[in-house]
């Protein structure tokens, strides 16, 4: 049995509509027009690390479908897209002259946009850092937040003033801890020391690079960060140990980000719960200056809640965080720590539904920081969509998915909280990093035989949502308990 949802929610004129993907995920073309070996590259490459050792090496072959796909964007009625910037395209080993041709792409690319109408958001980093340059220390190595920093001058004298948002990273979290601690991610270290200071030196990079590129264009160009800010509720909410495990979780997955870059230092408790590992060194007079710049958005990337308490020490711990097995933890600091499961429904990612927790984490983040507008610039879910007898995918889940997000951030906006806009992840279905092209998350699906691009359901909903300004009714989906 099948019933209708609605909220009927109404938004904000001037409200802004997009999608987003990333560079490693959808491009492929990964040798060609000069374009460097990525860590994304490497790390795939490397038997084990990807599920059915998949690579991006053709990816959704967008580097090839560009005209394509901006056509899709606009048929969908996309407000911006949010698309990320290969680095290693733009400096094949991350320093030094700039590689024409890779710039060139990302220079069509934005003319398309805005032919098409749609509002080029540029995100700087989404994970796939030149090789050369994690060969030279990677993100724990302070000289990668100047490389980041040049390379971003090098983008702003390029795109200049066609794009409309700058972006410089994308989940710093996961760059540092996947990347650096549990090693789930390119390049794969298991060393919480090092997470750390890459923690440092991607903060340090945003700082430099919002710097950088407001040298070239200006003080008032917009410049923004995104972060996949973890919410977390205590299993007991009475009980002080599990509490204490929510506060050290978020001193290192929220506060380690949100501190620095919008209060201007590090926590104490961070400090202290991490005094083990590293006397924080690394960070220099005036770094702390030079990273809390103004944004004038901040980004927010949400999919699922998690709860935690304080690990019993009897039995195998808990690590129900939604990420692949690993030898490390990313929850440096925090060694107490267990995630209990959460109730359902979830997604095929195993990521609990939990539009609530959106509600939260937008209240709360508006709560510490009145004055600084949000954007939503993921949210999204993974089902495994079949195509039916009819030729469509009819990915209810999705939709119902989406509806609920979507009247999470309405309820949000009527509470008083200022988020401008929503983009929804994914465009297309795409290489889902540890987890290949198991995991499908487009709106749009791709046939990886033969790359052709179909809407989904989503799709026709979301074009439905941009067209009228107000949320759809959805089917309730069967399958979600
Ligand atoms: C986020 C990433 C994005 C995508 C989604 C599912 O962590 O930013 O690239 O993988 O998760």
């Amino acid at each position: 049995m099948t019933s209708t949802r609605t909220s009927g929610r109404t938004f904000p004129a001037g409200f802004l509509w997009g999608s987003a993907t990333a560079s490693y995920q959808i491009e492929g073309a990964v040798a060609e027009d000069g374009r460097g070996p990525s860590i994304w590259d490497t790390f795939s490459a490397t038997p084990g690390k990807v599920l059915n050792g998949d690579t991006g090496a053709v990816a959704d072959d967008h580097y090839h479908r560009v005209t394509e796909d901006v056509a899709t964007m606009k048929a969908l009625g996309l407000q911006a897209y949010r698309f990320s910037i290969a680095w290693p395209r733009i400096q094949p080993t991350g320093s030094g002259a700039v590689n024409q041709k890779g710039v060139d792409f990302y220079s069509r690319l934005v003319d398309q946009l805005i032919d098409a109408g749609i509002a080029p958001v540029a995100t700087l980093y989404h994970w796939d850092l030149p090789q050369a340059l994690e060969d030279a220390g990677g993100w724990p190595a302070r000289d990668t937040a100047h490389r980041f920093a040049d390379y971003a001058a090098e983008m702003a004298r390029a795109l200049g003033d066609r794009i409309s948002l700058w972006t410089t990273l994308n989940e710093p979290w996961c760059s540092a801890y996947l990347g650096y601690a549990s090693g789930v991610h390119a390049p794969g270290r298991t060393d919480a020391a090092a997470s750390l200071a890459a923690v440092h030196h991607l903060n340090l990079g945003h700082g430099l690079a919002g710097s950088a590129i407001r040298a070239e264009l200006g003080e008032t160009t917009p410049v923004s960060i995104t972060l996949n800010l973890h919410v977390m509720y205590p299993e007991d909410p009475t009980s002080e140990a599990d509490l204490d495990q929510v506060r050290r979780a978020d001193a290192v997955a929220n506060r380690a980000f949100l501190n620095p870059l919008l209060d201007g230092y590090y926590p104490d408790d961070l400090l202290a719960d991490t005094a083990h590992l590293t006397d924080w060194s690394f960070v220099q007079d005036g770094d702390t200056d030079a990273i809390r710049i103004p944004i004038d958005l901040l980004g927010v990337n949400y999919y699922a809640t998690q709860k935690v308490r304080r690990y019993a020490g009897d039995g195998p711990r808990q690590q129900a965080d939604g990420h692949k097995a690993s030898a490390g933890s990313p929850w440096v600091g925090a060694d107490d720590l267990e995630f209990v499961e959460v109730p359902g429904p979830y997604t095929a990612m195993g990521w609990n539904i939990d539009p609530q927790g959106l509600v939260d984490l937008l209240g709360s983040l508006h709560a510490s920081y009145p004055d600084q507008p949000l954007v939503i610039t993921e949210n999204g879910a993974a089902f495994a969509d079949e195509v039916s007898a009819d030729g469509r995918v009819h990915d209810a889940d999705r939709v119902a998915y989406l509806h609920d997000h979507i009247d999470a951030v309405g309820q949000a906006l009527e509470a008083g909280v200022d988020v401008r806009g929503y983009f929804v992840w994914s465009l297309l279905d795409n290489f889902e990093w540890a987890w290949g092209y198991d995991r499908r998350f487009g709106i749009v699906r791709v046939d990886y035989d033969t790359l052709e691009r179909t809407w989904k359901d989503s799709a026709y909903w979301y074009r439905e949502l941009l067209r009228t300004g107000s949320v759809p009714p959805v089917e309730i989906a069967p399958t979600l308990g």
